[in-house]
This record gives structure tokens, sequence and C-alpha cells, in this order.
């Protein structure tokens, strides 16, 4: 737990609003940014149309003040919500999540919208916003405008621009606001060089606190993440071009502490080439000390990332300069071509037109286009390091689902993760940024660090170890099951009962990614584990885990509708893990003698009692 340092007054949204005569909020439940991104977005427009808005992070906020919004004429909350996980609001929507759902407080006068985050390939699909959306209804709140869903499997920036703008003309309407609607290109920050700072008072990095790296204090959290030691990083895989890292990381020291299940978080930074480039692209000089400082005096947010810094480190610590843009960038960009052809490419490509959408899904994202892409590929173009500093997103935590039981290694974390590095069809390599930094991060050379944080989850072995488990883990979705195993082995080792402990894992060819093979093959040798393997590219017609569970529809029968087992999928989200889930509808109605529906009743109610988990990421 943390202490909440922030003061009553300051937790007062209303009276951030009433202060600085404001009538709209966005909230944001954001997991990686996005969510809050959109709502800096929607706030920031809110001018356009006379409604001065601002963003408020609901766990920061005393939310029972919803029901004072009344009191301000005119004012409108919107919410932009991402769901999690098995349909999970993100952690800093839990609080309001919970608040509403059991509370039975009176929110009539109350006008509201939602604008969900989600992504299709999931099961819960933007269950958070759908009904966050219809709960407040239901407590008398007032829908302004239709609930908003982005599928991040699909397009979520065009899902957004899409609702935003019927959205605007609605609030005009249902508040009888006669806007222009004219666009106003606004900073929200301004520039402050500061060449006389102390050079100790300069952010060297740091998430949150001033020196954190050099003066490592506990708790170690998302704001204060530990430097743990790389004390192994080796290849996993044994041909096949790609790569896929076994990591090791010393906690030892950290009070951090895990189980089996549990994600670890890395910050990453960006590539040191990139950084330098993108640099030179706006002509900067990446020495310059300087701190971004919102021109909106009553926001909590001072700064867009820690101020005092120096360009590089923003570049390098703090910005997603790797990212795709959204449209919203590309519209500020505009006004930094000289070449009015560039001028109108880029105002075009971040227009709703059908025409401009299909330019930017080609352009920007098929060709995986970043920051510095556009910057090199639209030669008139160029914004000063200070605007685009302001403009792009924060550079996220990357997570990874820990491959290590702490029963066996306390004060170590195993990570198993696979470099992401592609061609793009402009011809570049692309590289992931943390699987990148993590190649680097050879202990061979010295002491190396990783700031990580622990984020505990719901994935978790049973408490009685003599219940059987199934677990469906291809590529490295065996990562956290390798934790499980160790775990299994461990307490068999102890003298416990141990159930069935059976692994469905895949991989393309045996000799090259079969990650692990020989201590897999040992815990099957000395009776720990049952191992069974696809793999897709050994002969001509592909074999998937799928395949094989299919084929076990007797075994897995009997492991989860006799014996009452829990079942496991980590991985893919995109295909494999919804395959998987089908296949099981399909054993549990031809081998439970349950229709479709009820089979899938079946597997909601194994949700519930925790006997169906997934780990799955896309
Ligand atoms: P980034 O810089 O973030 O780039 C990745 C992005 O590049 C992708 O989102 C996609 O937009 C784009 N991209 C990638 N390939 C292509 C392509 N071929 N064409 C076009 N675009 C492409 N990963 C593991 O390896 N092991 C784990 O155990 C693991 N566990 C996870 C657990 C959770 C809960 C979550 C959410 C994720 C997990 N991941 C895991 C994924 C991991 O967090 C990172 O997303 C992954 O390592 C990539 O990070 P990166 O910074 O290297 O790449
Ligand atoms: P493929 O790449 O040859 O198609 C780990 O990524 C393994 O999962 C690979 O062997 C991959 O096969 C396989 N895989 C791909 N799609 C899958 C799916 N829908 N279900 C199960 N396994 C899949």
């Amino acid at each position: 737990t943390t202490v909440s340092t922030v003061s009553t007054t300051e937790n007062s949204f209303i009276k951030k609003l009433k202060a600085s005569g404001r009538s709209l909020v966005v909230f944001y439940g954001s997991q990686t940014g996005t969510a809050e991104e959109f709502a800096g977005r929607l706030a920031k427009e809110g001018l356009r149309y006379r409604m001065k808005g601002m963003v408020a992070d609901p766990e920061e906020c005393d939310m029972e003040e919803l029901l004072q919004m009344k009191d301000i004429p005119n004012s409108l909350a919107v919410f932009c919500l991402a769901t999690y996980g098995e349909g999970d609001p993100t952690d800093n929507a839990m609080e309001f999540y919970e608040w509403i759902t059991n509370g039975e407080v009176d929110l009539t006068g109350l006008n509201y919208a939602v604008f969900g985050l989600g992504n299709k390939t999931y099961e819960h699909y933007n269950k958070v916003a759908i009904y966050v959306d219809k709960r407040l209804e239901e407590l008398g709140a007032t829908r302004v405008f239709e609930l908003g869903l982005g599928d991040d499997d699909a397009n979520i920036e065009d899902d957004f621009i899409t609702w935003k703008d019927r959205f605007w003309p609605s609030v005009c309407d249902f508040f009888g606001i006669e806007g222009s609607g004219e666009e106003v290109l606004m900073r929200q920050f301004r520039l402050l060089e500061q060449p006389d700072v102390q050079p100790d008072r300069i952010y060297t990095g740091e998430i949150a606190r001033l020196h954190s790296m050099q003066n490592q204090r506990p708790p170690f959290d998302a704001k204060n993440p530990f430097l743990a030691s790389v004390i192994v990083n080796r290849e996993l895989h044994k041909g096949g071009g790609r790569s896929c890292m076994h990591i090791e990381l010393d906690i030892d020291g950290s009070k951090m502490r895990y189980d089996a299940g549990d994600h670890i978080a890395m910050y990453p930074i960006n590539d040191k080439i990139l950084v330098e480039k993108l640099g030179k692209l706006c002509d900067a000089n990446l020495d310059t000390v300087f701190s971004l400082i919102n021109t909106d005096t009553d926001s909590s947010k001072k700064h867009p990332f820690p101020c005092p810094t120096t360009y590089r480190t923003a570049l390098t610590h703090y910005l997603e300069i790797t990212a795709i843009p959204r449209t919203h960038i590309l519209k500020e960009l505009a006004e930094y071509c000289s070449d009015e052809k560039d001028k109108e490419f880029l105002r075009n490509m971040a227009s709703i037109t059908p025409e401009g959408k299909e330019k930017y899904q080609n352009w920007i994202q098929n060709s995986s286009r970043n920051i510095v892409h556009i910057l090199e590929d639209i030669k008139s173009c160029r914004p000063p390091i200070d605007h685009i500093c302001e403009l792009l997103p924060r550079l996220q935590p990357r997570y990874y689902s820990i491959s290590s039981s702490s029963k066996l290694y306390p004060t170590n974390v195993h990570i198993t993760a696979v470099l992401v590095q592609y061609e793009t069809p402009t011809g570049r390599v692309n590289k992931g940024v943390a699987t990148s930094y993590m190649k680097e991060k050879k202990p061979s050379v010295g002491e190396v660090k990783v700031p990580v944080f622990i984020r505990k989850s719901q994935f978790r072995l049973p408490t009685k170890s003599e219940i059987p488990i199934i677990m469906v883990g291809p590529g490295t979705g065996l990562a956290p099951f390798r934790g499980f195993i160790q775990e299994r082995q461990f307490l068999r080792d102890g003298g416990k009962v141990v159930g069935d402990t059976i692994l469905y894992f895949g991989c393309r060819k045996k000799d090259e990614d079969f990650i692990y093979r020989e201590e897999l093959e040992q815990y099957v040798q000395n009776g720990t584990l049952t191992l069974k393997t696809a793999f897709s590219r050994d002969q001509q017609e592909k074999i998937y885990v799928t395949h094989l569970i299919e084929q076990d529809a007797d075994l897995i029968w009997k492991v989860i509708g006799e014996q009452k087992g829990h079942f496991y999928i980590c991985g893919d989200a995109k295909n494999m893990a919804v395959d998987v889930r089908n296949i099981l509808v399909k054993i549990l109605s031809t081998k439970g003698n349950m229709n479709e529906s009820d089979a899938v009743q079946y597997i909601k109610k194994m949700e519930a009692q925790k006997r169906y988990s997934a780990d799955v990421w896309s």
C-alpha cells in the first residue's frame, strides 16, 4: 500500500473546475497511456466549443464529487476507459469502478459520455466502458452522447476520431452551444530553457523522484523502479533466425516479492542512434537543459515528464519515439512544413475523410512509420524539438510474465522474451524498444542493471497442490508455466502430493525454437510433467497445440469435468487464445453433454472460481 500525500483539496476536481471556470472534466482509466492521451485530446478540444476542460485521474480524485457536477452549469464528465486482462478496469480506475458498481448514489443531473478502449481479440471486449456507460444511466445520470468503442486490434485512432467527430456536434446541440468548431492548435506547455540550472537538479531518467536511481529506497513500484542486476542473459533458440532471451534478474535487497504468475515490468530506453537522428532532423542541440511547463497552472500535471532535463534524456528515457504517431500529431506537424504540398499531405492524412483515413492507414500504420521516418520522408517538415517532446506519448514500461518460481528463486526473477525486430515496407528495420534494450544487457561486460517493478496478477496455481492442471503455452506463452512447473516440482520434492501437471507447448521447429527443452524433458523424466508438443513447421501441414487438445478431448474432460482441475492459457491473444477457448467449448459440449451455451456458461463459472485463467497479450 502507498501512503497518499495528496490533501483533500487537491483531490477535489470540483473545486478545480470551479476555480478555473471549467465545465468539462475528462477522466481516464489508462494502463499504457492511450486512454490518458485520448482524454487529453478531448479536454484540449473543448476550447473550440467554449467548454474549458481538464483531464483527471480517477485515482487522484474524490469521485463522490460526481454528485456535485450538477452545480456547475452546462457541465460534462467524459470517461475514457480501457478494459484490461480478463475484462478488468485499469489499476487507476479500479476504485471508481467498484464505487459505481456497489454504490447506490443518485447521479441525477450529471451529464456524461463514455469512450472505451479495448481489443476485440480478447474475450471481454470493452467490458468496462460498456458497463460504466450503462451503470451511470442506471444511477440517474444523463448520457449526452452514445458510447464509443475503440478496438486496438484494428484501428483505435480511427474509431476515436470518428466518434469524436460526432460527439462534439451532439455536445453543442445538447448544451445549445453555437460553436464555430474552428480548429485551434495550441501549445499546452511552454518551453523554458535553463542553461544555469544546477547539474544535480537535472533529471537523468528517473521516473519520478530526483536521484531515485542513485539513492534507491523501497518500496519499489511503478514510480520508483528497482535497479536489478542482469545476472544471466542467454539465447534460447538454436536456429531459425529469431532470438528468444532467457534473462535472470537479481532482486535481492529490494524487498520485492513475487509469486509464480506475476508480471515484471521494465522501463527500457530508446535506441541512441534513433535519438541522435531525431535531434538532427529537428536541428536541436540535445544537450540543452529545459523544462516544459503546463500553461494551465491549475493542472495537476505541471510537466509532461520530469523536468528540468535535457532533450537527449527526454528522447531517450521519457518519450515513445518509435510508436506510430496518432493523427493529432500529424496535424501539428503540418504547421511546420515549408512546402505547401507536404502541409496538405499531412493535414489530409489527419482528417476524418475516407481518403485521409486510408492514407493514414497505408502511409503511417501499414508502413510502420514512426516520427523519425516521417521527418525523414517529409523533408520540408522541421518542427522544433520542444514541440515534439510535448506531442509524443510517454515511454511505457513493458510487462513480462515471470518465468520462475519464488519458491526456488526468491531473489531472482526470470524473463523469457522474444526479440522484436522486423523490416517495414519502406525498407527500414524497426526494433522493439524493450527487447532490443534487453538484448544489449550482457552481464559479461560488467554490472548491468535494468529498472523494474513487480505487478501482481490473478494468474495463480491452485492453492491445493493435488489439484491437476492443464497449461497451454506455445512460444513465449510457456513463460509463466515454467514458474508453475518449478513450483510443482518444489512441492513434490518437499513430499507434497501433486496432481497431474500437463503442458501443451508449441513452436515452429523442434530443433530451433523448442525453448527450455532440456529442462522440460527432465521434468518429464522424473514424473513431474506430462508434456505435449506441437511443432508447426516440421512437416507439410501445420500442427498446433489446438490440434493436440482436440485429440485429447477425453483427457481434457477428465481433468476439468471430473477432477475439477484448473485450465490455463498463456501467450498470443490474437489467434491462439481464442482458438483454444473455442476448442474447449467444443470438448465440454461433446464430452460433458452440454449444448454450446451451457459450455460457454461452464467456462464462465470456471473463470469465477479461478479454475480457468488466461495470461495473454497481443
Ligand atoms: P515495442 O517497441 O513495444 O514494439 C512492439 C510493437 O511493434 C507491437 O506492438 C507492434 O505494434 C509492432 N510490431 C511488432 N512486430 C511487428 C511486425 N512484424 N510488423 C509491424 N509491426 C510490428 N513478451 C514476451 O516476449 N514474453 C513474455 O513473457 C511477455 N509477457 C507479457 C505479459 C503481459 C501481461 C503483457 C501485456 C505483455 C507481455 N509480453 C511478453 C509482451 C511485452 O510486454 C512487449 O510488448 C514485447 O516484448 C515487445 O516490446 P518491445 O518494447 O521490444 O517492442
Ligand atoms: P506458426 O508460426 O508456424 O503458424 C508459437 O508461436 C507457435 O504457435 C508457433 O508454432 C505457431 O505456428 C503456433 N501458432 C500460430 N497460430 C496458432 C494458433 N491459432 N493456435 C495455436 N498455435 C498457433
